[in-house]
């Protein structure tokens, strides 16, 4: 695997304190292993007993039926994600404490105690369904980090309805690709939302978006920025409007454990993204334990997770699982150095925030802006640290462990997927040693295995492989929207039996898990999934370019960084305004996030002599690497990959 190289080495072991250790729901590593071996012998029973502190109007028949591809849990069993996260509450001393606290980039700060947002998701469910909202209908939310993004996710889960988050930040094809995919009948967006200063036109977006994909019959617009906007009489309402409008009273409809939840698409490694499904029982239960033990979540916690909620880390970690443990979640719109680059801070010493989670891209861009950001600023109420999304490398985090967290504060490095659900490998904050760079050990009721090129688990320590599954999980994702072929091909076939991640790991001889990056067409970019072919075919819907190949390359901050390699078409000449063009065009169709860092117009792309083209060679190149290492005698033209590296 030749990603590991990314990974400095770094020996040392970090301890929780005795302190932290002895108020940690989970305090020791002989009480993880305890739980641990029960949650694999005995799944059932464990998964039983975690779900029972939550509400079901009906009870389970039973917890697990089946098994990998298409498990089914809590079978028989009926709840209501709403009524957990929130009616469960608001019936206990809860009610007036804080659940949202929210901060505007510009700066309005708004809270939502438990009441308020349980007042408000019901009159949201009234208007969905005044607008035809049926159990079972799609519903699409494009909006910017604010408080009506998660009352939306709410109100749908409130009347089971399936949503599907689009992240504010993706272009209006994309936006119209994925109601397409999802047939969507309302569309829920805003006038705009703030980023770095500027005006993120959403509904503009929208509107264009709508021209394409015409499933959606209302669409619903929160005024946040005041801009005017285009307007459509009869199909076009307003939030606010609305809401007047609307009883704030409505039951949470039971719905059946293995009913739809919610859609949210990610990059694969074909052109087109995939609608992940999951759905409500095993979801719920999974995402409430792991946010109360992962992040050691007690009542009194200010918890923040910087994500948006147009990701997973949204869903599980900003709104869900923070809900459904009665905590404190804090949401920011903006960009972390809006104005300056100690916003983030700000926020941590103004509402007292105890535990904080956010990317590795964001810590490295905090260590570049320079250590003097975070010292203006107390910080001396974090006492819990976590990263997601991409790997650490040891630099970062010990920047993290030491500047942040004061030498005080755990980290918690969370390895997890849109199809997981929720946090899969990490360590217990009060149980584990924590060694930078590797995630940590298997959650509870999670069996990873890594498996060689021949489905061999790899027993050597240290010896990378594939990162499997091999057993089912609670919040697994159940199938891809509209495609269960796809479902099967994609994570079931590499590995016969076993769900297969697309990520290369690691495991040491205590069992810690390092994670190696992806091993498939996938890339990682800030954190961000994008997929090659996405990218390529973005490229390629230019009059100009006849052929694209869209590599990852190593990069400093943001883990990887896009480079495009392009072939024109007749009549074109390679220029710089023409590479920014096309940089210009990949943000315009799929979004700022897509856009390639490099451009390098090439007169050919590798190809093997049946025709594909030969991504691992074009990495060594794009890296800047001299020589060319691995097999090229299947290279149709050899010549090729020289004219590549003098072209650089
Ligand atoms: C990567 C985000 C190393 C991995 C929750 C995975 C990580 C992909 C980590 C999923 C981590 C996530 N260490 N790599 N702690 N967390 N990844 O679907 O490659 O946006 O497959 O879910 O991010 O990205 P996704």
């Amino acid at each position: 695997m030749d990603r590991i190289e990314g990974v400095l080495k770094e020996e040392r072991v970090f301890y929780p304190s005795e302190a932290f250790r002895k108020q940690a729901h989970i305090g020791s590593e002989e009480e993880y292993e305890r739980l641990y071996r029960e949650s694999l012998e005995d799944p059932e029973g464990f998964w039983g007993r975690v779900a029972s502190e939550l509400h079901w109007f009906t009870p389970w028949q039973k917890v697990l039926e089946g098994d990998l591809p298409h498990p089914k849990w809590f079978v028989g069993g009926k709840t209501n994600l709403a009524f957990n996260a929130l009616d469960r509450h608001v019936q206990t001393w809860r009610r007036n404490k804080a659940a949202l606290i929210w901060e505007g980039e510009p700066g309005e700060e708004r809270v939502l105690t438990y009441h308020d947002l349980w007042r408000e998701v019901q009159r949201f469910a009234n208007v969905l369904k005044r607008l035809g909202v049926k159990k079972g209908d799609r519903v699409t939310i494009y909006l910017p980090m604010v408080p009506e993004a998660a009352i939306a996710m709410l109100a749908c889960t409130r009347i089971g309805a399936v949503h599907s988050v689009v992240f504010g930040g993706f272009s209006a094809g994309a936006l119209a690709d994925r109601i397409k995919d999802a047939e969507a009948k309302v569309l829920i967006t805003a006038d705009g939302g703030y980023r770095r200063g500027g005006i993120v036109p959403l509904k503009q977006n929208a509107d264009e978006a709508l021209k394409d994909a015409t499933s959606v019959e209302h669409v619903v617009v929160v005024r946040r920025t005041g801009e005017e906007v285009p307007w459509t009489p009869g199909r076009d309402h307003w939030w606010h409007e609305l809401m007047e409008a609307a009883s704030d009273r409505c039951e949470a409809e039971p719905m059946e454990a293995e009913e739809p939840l919610f859609i949210l698409y990610t990059s694969g490694s074909t052109g087109k993204p995939k609608g992940v499904l999951h759905t409500l029982g095993g979801y719920m239960t999974y995402v409430y334990l792991t946010t109360k033990l992962v992040f050691d979540l007690k009542d009194e916690d200010v918890y923040w997770c910087t994500a948006d909620v147009g990701w997973i880390t949204g869903h599980s970690y900003v709104v869900y699982g923070p809900l459904l443990n009665g905590a404190t979640t804090v949401m920011y719109e903006g960009a972390p150095n809006w104005p300056e680059p100690d916003r983030f801070w700000r926020i941590v010493d103004k509402y007292g925030v105890s535990i904080l989670y956010t990317a590795p891209t964001a810590i490295r861009a905090f260590m570049k802006w320079g250590e003097g950001w975070p010292l203006k600023h107390r910080l001396d109420t974090l006492r819990l640290l976590g990263t997601v999304g991409e790997p650490i490398n040891p630099e970062a985090w010990l920047w993290y462990y030491n500047v942040i967290g004061k030498g005080r504060c755990p980290i918690v490095d969370t390895w997890w997927q849109t199809e997981t659900g929720g946090i899969m490998i990490t360590t217990l904050p009060g149980a584990h040693a924590m060694k930078p760079g590797h995630a940590g050990k298997p959650f509870f009721g999670v069996k990873p295995e890594i498996l060689d090129s021949e489905h061999r688990p790899v027993e050597n320590p240290d010896e990378g492989g594939h990162l499997c599954i091999t057993r089912p999980w609670p919040s697994m994702l159940r199938t891809v929207w509209g495609d269960p072929e796809r479902f099967l091909k994609q994570y079931f076939s590499q590995h016969p039996g076993v769900y297969f991640t697309g990520d290369g790991a690691r495991r040491d001889k205590d069992g810690y898990y390092l994670i190696l990056g992806r091993v498939d067409d996938v890339l990682n970019v800030a954190g961000h999934r994008l997929g090659t072919m996405e990218i390529e075919s973005a490229l390629v819907s230019h009059p100009a370019v006849a052929e694209a190949a869209v590599v990852g390359r190593p990069d400093p901050l943001k883990g990887e960084a896009i480079v495009a390699f392009v072939t024109l078409k007749e009549g074109y000449q390679p220029s710089d305004a023409l590479r920014e063009e096309l940089k210009a065009h990949v943000a315009k169709v799929i979004g700022p996030i897509a856009r390639p860092d490099e451009v390098r117009f090439t007169d050919a792309l590798p190809k093997t002599r049946s025709g594909k083209i030969m991504r691992r060679l074009l990495r060594q190149i794009a890296a800047g690497e001299k020589e060319i290492k691995g097999d090229t005698s299947t290279l149709e033209d050899r010549s090729v990959v020289e004219r590549l590296k003098e072209g650089a």
